[in-house]
């Protein structure tokens, strides 16, 4: 970070595609990462630390490509105290117009001894040995003491020094396990500021799990006592309870910042998009009284909260809807708009789209709006995330037919697809309507993939509401998700089914040339 920064500046480092993608069933593709990071660089995140590249060969590459694309954020890779480690992120963030490695030992008595199996003297050396190391690649390394809020005090200030000696500019602080309650986190900060010698050669960042639900109070406390960078994720995903939730922080600072006078970067009016597009790759929606972004966090129910936000909104709302990204109008477009206005909603709703994108969206627009009277903000969101990749895919749905009711026979479905450009054709029975529609997809393209979550969204109300449907498969310890929106609920679980086995091929290929037989 630039040395003249504004010493009340709070440093964003967004972490939802390392520690938000360890949630379980969250893993993201290529594509779908740099889709999170280019809504991360506009949204003026400072650091965007994109993965973990000696986990896997997708980290590298999604760490590698982001770098490569992604302009305006530093891009940091994650490594462990080790040579190997840090030599991968390095070379995977050789692209980066402004890189940086973060590196990291655990510290606490309980994961030295049974974790590293190294005692503290050992423990401290490796600081030394991996922040100088990192820093024969880059001016900008982060070092953090895992389980830092569980770490003995002398040793943690001790750690700290000898990781500035040795050239961090970023000292991370983590709340591994989410224990810390906020005064005694908050405590913590004031400690390192006042016993560390050295400590105004760098910035303390904070890193807070969400265990106790506690994640977010905790990281205000640590900027309150000196810390200048947060880590968090979009939605607040992560490990376990996850992390802290980044709209939470900024909106906080943004709102309060009568009692907390510090500033950020972020465009406030990019989060809900950023929300709704994490939401749609990864399929896991946000609670819909989540603070900030929840389906309800601007909703106002009764009735003496209606008259009073008529009257004056800042009766029962502390911010605007319009600065976190919602639009004021719900009813839009109909099927007599046109091009331009579309492109222009679009656009007002945070999608900047190119011209083919802005054809097929267009396109199936008209389509919808053929079916639904009214369409909304909502509809046109999940219509424009539901692109798909854009490239021929080898699985596709031709046609689908069902038959269900209160008749005393079995729910059947009948289906074409394409298979690998061939047509095939299929019936199937099932315990219901959709089991009927998979077991068509089951027979026509065998697959030992197990269904890990099937979700359906209504987008917006009524009967004609478009289904927003998830889809999560695992095979082989590989996870993927689909997802797919469509007024007809089977027809967009089917297609979200399909869009998941298509990734699931592109990953089995990456790893068996032969992958496309199934
Ligand atoms: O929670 C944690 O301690 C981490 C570190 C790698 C920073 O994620
Ligand atoms: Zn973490």
């Amino acid at each position: 970070m630039a040395d003249n920064m504004d010493k009340d500046r709070v440093v964003i480092f967004d972490t939802t595609l390392r520690d938000g993608e360890q949630s379980p069933g969250c893993s993201m593709n290529l594509e779908e990462k740099l889709r999170i990071a280019e809504a991360l660089a506009a949204m003026g995140v400072d650091v965007i630390e994109a993965g973990f590249p000696i986990a896997s060969e997708g980290d590298f590459e999604a760490v590698n490509e982001i770098a490569k694309s992604v302009k305006g954020p530093a891009i940091c890779g994650l490594s462990r105290a080790t040579k190997g480690d840090i030599d991968r992120a390095a070379e995977a963030l050789k692209p980066a117009e402004r890189k940086r490695i973060h590196t990291f030992i655990s510290t606490s008595p309980l994961h030295m001894k049974f974790k590293l199996q190294m005692d503290p003297e050992d423990v401290h050396q490796a600081v030394i040995d991996s922040v100088s190391h990192a820093r024969s690649h880059t001016d900008d390394v982060e070092w953090s003491p895992e389980d830092g809020s569980r770490t003995e005090h002398d040793f943690l200030c001790r750690c700290v020094e000898s990781a500035i000696d040795a050239g961090a500019g970023t000292i991370n602080i983590p709340d591994t396990v989410g224990y810390a309650v906020p005064d005694e986190f908050g405590a913590l900060i004031d400690m390192l500021m006042n016993r560390v010698p050295n400590i105004d050669k760098a910035i303390i960042s904070v890193h807070c799990h969400n265990d106790l639900g506690l994640a977010v109070a905790n990281s205000l406390a640590a900027v309150k006592a000196g810390a200048r960078q947060v880590e968090c994720t979009i939605n607040g995903i992560g490990e376990r309870a996850g992390n802290a939730s980044m709209e939470e922080i900024v909106m906080a600072l943004r709102t309060r910042a009568d009692v907390m006078p510090y500033t950020t970067n972020i465009v406030t009016e990019h989060i809900m998009k950023a929300s709704r597009l994490l939401s749609s790759i990864t399929g896991f929606q946000v609670q819909p009284n989540k603070a900030i972004v929840g389906a309800n966090a601007f909703a106002h129910e009764s009735g003496i909260h209606q008259d009073g936000v008529l009257k004056n909104a800042a009766t029962y709302e502390i911010m605007t809807p319009e600065s976190v990204g919602l639009t004021k109008s719900n009813i839009v477009l109909g099927k007599h708009s046109g091009r331009h206005a579309f492109k222009e909603k679009a656009r007002d709703l945070g999608y900047d789209l190119g011209d083919n994108a802005l054809q097929s969206a267009f396109k199936r627009f008209k389509d919808l709006a053929d079916l639904k009277k009214e369409v909304f903000d909502e509809d046109i969101i999940a219509l424009i995330d539901d692109q798909g990749s854009g490239v021929e895919e080898a699985l596709s749905l031709v046609s689908l037919e069902v038959n269900c009711g209160t008749v005393h026979t079995p729910p059947k479905a009948a289906m074409t697809m394409r298979i690998l450009g061939d047509e095939k054709s299929c019936d199937a029975t099932g315990d219901g309507p959709v089991d009927a529609a998979f077991n068509c997809i089951k027979t026509l393209f065998p697959h030992n993939a197990r269904l890990q979550l099937y979700q359906v969204h209504a987008v917006t109300e009524g009967t004609d509401a478009q289904a927003e449907v998830s889809v999560r498969l695992e095979e082989d310890g590989r996870t993927v998700n689909g997802m797919a929106a469509d007024t007809d609920t089977l027809v967009a679980s089917c297609r979200a089914y399909i869009m998941a086995l298509n990734k699931l091929l592109v990953k089995r290929q990456k790893t068996a040339p032969e992958a496309l037989s199934a």
